[in-house]
């Protein structure tokens, strides 16, 4: 399954199917998750994942499509 990405409100990016996320030298982050949430907001302490901490931070973020 390709890879698809949800923005969620207020929240995360949510990558769901075949993916690698790797760091700019290259080396992965993950070796085999088929999900996870990529932070948006800027205030995690786990980056590139959220951790929940846009929710206390007040995030605001918008999540229906518009043209790009
Ligand atoms: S989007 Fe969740 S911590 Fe940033």
């Amino acid at each position: 399954m390709p890879a698809k990405i949800k923005v969620s409100p207020n929240g995360p990016y949510l990558v769901e199917g075949e993916f690698e996320i790797v760091d700019a030298a290259g080396k992965p982050y993950e070796a085999s998750k088929k999900m996870l949430a990529l932070c948006r907001c800027g205030q995690t302490k786990n980056s590139p994942l959220c951790d929940g901490s846009h929710s206390s931070s007040g995030f605001e973020g918008p999540s229906e499509a518009r043209p790009l």
